[in-house]
């Protein structure tokens, strides 16, 4: 089997590289380790920006996003019991879409089917082959193993995926940055307590008062990076929020049915470069940020709108300075987005006990709260800064 792009992974990178050559005419198959249901069920974050917002429209995805997704203005910060609203489309205009990861896969999904588009699900890539002027991709699809040839391989298999390993180590600079602190996250039938995400610094740590509809809420606890979720009954959970998120403004918080819980380490990563020869990494394949910000989807879908915009101008007039260019046009974007998610996780987070730190963050806690022009440029990044490239489909 050939085609023009064999791409690795239908996470949100590789479903919207897929939809984004589509629209260009460029081919290509997707392949993807996981059954259907698998990673249209994965409970993930859920904050898109306003670019992966605007694009999902122009790739003709954007429907169910336009009716279910919730548009925010900005998000809540409480701490010193005190609550307090940053509105960044107040002082910058645009919004923050909450649709969880796993709806916008959905329609990414099911619009690539419907198109005829290639997916194949139960389908492991086991070795990548690179060659100057193509590329040979070996795959167990359910037990039956397939050969792909491919102009290009887009490695956006995630974090434990199989395509980074194919950079040659000398080749690789890699960042990295691992925190003590994981993230407990629940689902629950209970209505949010603000009508926008909230993050609560307190002395226990942090948690985060996020929502997916009117009686869903989605939150989170800062707990130590080896924490064992048994340990955690639900009484626990609800109470260990409930301190954290006490105020003297706002009702306690409602307690209900906890349908959903994980554990998910914190860490920075980041990997220079990007790309060799015919291969190119996205998303997570690439980088990590910490949850706080929520960037890590938006990274993703970035990363695709450069490569699909590099790869339709090679297609189409054979140029390849914009493949080239890809890691070092993706790069700077990804820096400050793990420098904004560095910032947020370091002030919201109690990662030591010492008081000079509690302070040193209640300052920088302060200025946000009082100072319009640091929301603006906490605004800035998180509605999100533009996407590197725009890429090539005018339709
Ligand atoms: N062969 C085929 N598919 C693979 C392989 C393999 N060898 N290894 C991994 N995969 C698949 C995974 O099953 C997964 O569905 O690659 C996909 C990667 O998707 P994501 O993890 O969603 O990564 P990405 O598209 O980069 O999106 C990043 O996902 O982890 C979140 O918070 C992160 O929001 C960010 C987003
Ligand atoms: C979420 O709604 O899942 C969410 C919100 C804020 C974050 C991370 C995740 O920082």
């Amino acid at each position: 089997m050939h085609t023009q792009v064999a791409i690795i992974g239908a996470g949100p990178a590789g479903l919207t590289l897929s939809r984004m050559l589509h629209l260009q005419g460029v081919s290509s198959i997707v392949l993807e380790n996981r059954d259907r249901e698998y990673i249209e069920t994965r409970t993930r974050a859920g904050v898109l920006e306003q670019p992966t917002v605007a694009l999902m429209h122009e790739l003709g995805v954007g429907d169910r996003l336009s009716t279910e997704g919730m548009s925010h203005n900005g998000f809540y910060l409480r701490f010193d019991r005190a609550t307090h609203h940053l509105d960044f489309h107040r002082l910058g205009g645009g919004h923050a879409t909450v649709y969880a990861q796993q709806e916008l896969v959905k329609d990414l999904v099911a619009n690539r089917l419907s198109t005829g588009g290639s997916l194949l699900f139960d389908a492991e890539v086991t070795a990548i082959e690179t060659t100057a002027d193509g590329a040979r991709i070996l795959v167990d699809h359910a037990g039956t193993p397939l050969e792909i040839t491919a102009d290009f391989v887009a490695g956006c298999d995630g974090f434990h995926g199989v395509s980074r390993a194919h950079i040659p180590a000398g080749r690789l600079r890699e960042h990295s940055r691992t925190y003590p602190v994981a993230w407990l996250g629940i689902l629950a039938r209970t209505a949010p307590t603000t009508p926008e995400g909230m993050y609560c610094a307190h002395e226990n740590g942090l948690s985060v008062h996020s929502m997916r509809g009117p009686r869903i809420t989605r939150q989170y606890l800062q707990v130590p990076a080896d924490t064992d979720l048994d340990d955690w009954s639900d009484e626990r959970i609800w109470d260990e929020l409930a301190l954290r998120s006490a105020s003297d403004d706002h009702p306690e918080l409602e307690r209900g049915e906890i349908f959903d819980r994980s554990v998910a380490p914190l860490r920075s990563y980041v990997c220079e470069t990007m790309q060799d020869g015919r291969l190119f990494l996205l998303g997570d394949a690439a980088h990590i940020v910490p949850p706080t910000g929520a960037k890590g989807l938006n990274l993703a879908v970035s990363d695709a709108s450069t490569l699909s915009h590099a790869l339709g101008a090679y297609f189409a007039a054979g140029d390849r300075s914009f493949l080239d260019a890809y890691s070092e046009t993706c790069l700077p974007r990804i820096w400050k987005a793990q420098q904004f998610s560095w910032t947020l996780t370091t002030t919201l987070h109690a990662l030591s006990d010492d008081p000079m730190d509690w302070q040193l963050r209640r300052a920088r806690l302060g200025r946000w709260v009082e100072s319009e022009a640091e929301q603006a440029a906490l605004g800035e990044v998180y509605l999100g800064l533009p996407f590197p490239t725009r890429w090539n489909f005018t339709g």
